[in-house]
């Protein structure tokens, strides 16, 4: 297969949801299509996986759940799928951010019962942001739902994407048929499985005057559907390909997941219509050793030489493999096991010996890698979120996307005999993006103000220390919830000149970037109010300028709790 083909044929896409939509039972339906049918009902493992307390052992039993299953790969009619697994719990939230930053496409899966929920907002956001085109699955259609029109209104709505429905409901839950395909006219019937669908569903396709339909569908139902469907030609969204691909509108699938209902259709639809991998962009950056910054410019994917990116840090908790995985998502070229590279931040050339695929507990080596892909590297201490490795040292990437914190500790060595180490082992953590640090006035002396998207990523650095570096913390409670970037202004070099309610502190990140943090939604309303000319932005400001969006979040409570 020529390198065309291979890029051609790739897709890379993440899942997204509100924990609970349904997003574990997708993926492994999917895998069941693409032919790893041993891992089909496993949900139930991962299901006992999934954290939900701050208890220690849960946290590594949820690491393992993103180590085990980081990247999914998969062929289904001739595509090459990658799908990137995230974390559940939303104190890894951060994880999630980063992983969508690698893909080329998000899969929503809403609960039809339930609708958008909060979870789904964030991440629709970060989508949102990097201009992703987003599919739509909303599942559990095999139980009552909610009005479907009223689903289409509320995705339009709160998160202000067109809703165009592919496939449209016939009735609701106990009386749910089936769905009516938009595209081919066909009706497909649905089937309650035994055993919650562990086998592909056998599906009937029958127009929809079909008289075993009416058979099956009570009058009011088919009634129901009938009109929703002359209202969605009459007046819903057309659907449109460059819109879908713009991110501008969502293809929407019903199904259910549990019972393998429409998930062929959501694939086959997904496969037809989305992109195979984009171009990244690349930046102008002085690199080390290079006697100029690089150029600014898309890097095509099928540029000959191999790029890519580190956006992710996986160190593995499993006793067996006790070592830190470093993810890449290969943005140009053809990557090959063993093949010399340069780490743009450093400047230095690493041989890539040690790369490894991993599907579920499975590793593979791999011997070669094309865009779209994603390549766990073992070893490599050296490499931090957001690295650039490249055989062209023209490509600089740019993909360290940092989101606003919610939760702020101090962290501190607590013996002095082990400063040493603490202080190696949190400056490499902080390198790898963990966390993020942060400085601020009057913080007290020996400490890290730290700070995250939930409190267990703070569990896991400690617990890093510790096993890691042999170096025991104390974490120590920071009075803030809310951080702003600031923009540079005049009256920044005098603090004192701007009104602040107490409990705001003023400091900066490591790049030296102005932040002001906030103790709670009014101190921040008040700043606004009170200080106008002072503009705050909840990414940092090279983000805000590269995404070009409404992320510039002038203040307000609003702006507080957006991503
Ligand atoms: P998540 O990864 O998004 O958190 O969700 P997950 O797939 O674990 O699904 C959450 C719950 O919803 C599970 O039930 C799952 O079986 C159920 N579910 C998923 N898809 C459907 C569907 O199409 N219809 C219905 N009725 N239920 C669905 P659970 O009781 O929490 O777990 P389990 O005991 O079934 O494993």
């Amino acid at each position: 297969m020529s390198p065309a083909q291979q890029i051609a044929r790739r897709r890379t896409l993440a899942i997204i949801s509100h924990p609970d939509a349904g997003k574990t039972t997708l993926t492994e339906k999917f895998l069941l299509y693409g032919g790893a049918i041993h891992l089909a009902g496993s949900v139930k493992d991962r299901k006992a996986a999934r954290a939900t307390t701050s208890d220690w052992m849960e946290i590594e039993k949820q690491r393992g759940i993103s180590i085990s299953s980081t990247v999914l790969q998969f062929d289904y009619e001739g595509h090459a799928v990658n799908l990137l697994d995230t974390p559940g719990h939303k104190d890894f939230s951060e994880d999630t951010y980063r992983v969508l930053t690698a893909v080329d496409a998000a899969l929503m899966v809403i609960d039809a019962a339930k609708g958008v929920e909060v979870q789904t907002r964030k991440l629709f956001e970060v989508c949102r942001r990097r201009g992703v085109p987003i599919f739509t699955l909303i599942n559990k259609c095999d139980r009552p739902t909610r009005d479907p029109l009223e689903l289409l209104d509320e995705l339009e709505t709160v998160l202000g994407i067109q809703a165009s429905p592919i496939n449209w409901p016939l009735g609701n839950g106990p009386s749910f048929r089936g769905v009516f395909d938009r595209l081919s006219s066909q009706v497909h019937l649905f089937e309650r499985m035994a055993g919650g669908g562990a086998y592909k569903a056998p599906v009937k396709v029958a127009s929809i005057g079909d008289a075993a339909l009416r058979a099956q569908l009570d009058e009011l139902s088919l009634a129901a559907a009938t009109e929703q469907l002359a209202m969605l030609d009459g007046a819903g969204h057309a659907f449109d390909l460059a819109a879908v691909h713009a991110g501008a509108q969502s293809p929407i699938y019903f199904g259910s997941a549990i019972n393998n209902f429409g998930i062929e259709l959501l694939l086959r639809g997904f496969l037809r219509d989305s992109v195979p991998p984009a171009p990244r962009h690349s930046i102008s950056r002085m690199a080390p050793g290079l006697p100029a910054p690089t150029t600014a410019r898309e890097v095509p994917v099928a540029h000959d030489k191999f790029s890519g990116f580190v956006f992710k840090i996986q160190a593995n908790m499993d006793p067996k493999h006790r070592d830190r995985i470093a993810f890449v998502r290969v943005c140009s070229g053809r990557f090959t096991r063993d093949m010399t590279v340069t780490h743009q931040r450093t400047g230095k050339s690493v041989r890539l010996s040690s790369s490894h695929k991993l599907f579920g507990q499975e590793r593979e080596t791999v011997d070669e890698a094309w865009p779209g892909d994603i390549v766990g590297l073992v070893g490599h201490s050296e490499f931090g979120i957001g690295d650039t490795l490249t055989e062209d040292r023209s490509i600089f990437y740019d993909e360290i996307p940092r989101f606003p914190s919610e939760v702020f500790a101090y962290l501190s060595s607590t013996s002095p005999a082990e400063a040493k180490k603490y202080r190696t082992g949190l400056a490499q953590l902080l390198q790898e993006g963990v966390v993020q640090s942060f400085q601020v006035r009057n913080a007290p002396s020996d400490t890290t103000l730290i700070a995250a998207v939930g409190t267990l990523q703070f569990e896991v650095v400690q617990h890093r220390l510790r096993a890691e570096y042999k170096a025991d913390s104390r974490l120590s409670p920071a009075p803030w919830t809310l951080l702003r970037w600031i923009e540079p202004h005049p009256r920044l070099a005098d603090l004192s000149s701007i009104v602040v309610a107490s409990g705001v502190s003023f400091g900066h990140d490591k790049f030296e970037q102005p932040v002001v943090l906030f103790p709670n939604d009014w101190s921040l309303n008040y700043f606004v109010e009170k200080n106008p000319e002072l503009r705050l932005h909840t990414l940092p400001l090279e983000q805000v300028a590269q995404s070009g969006s409404g992320q510039s979040a002038q203040s307000g409570a609003n702006a507080a709790n957006a991503v």
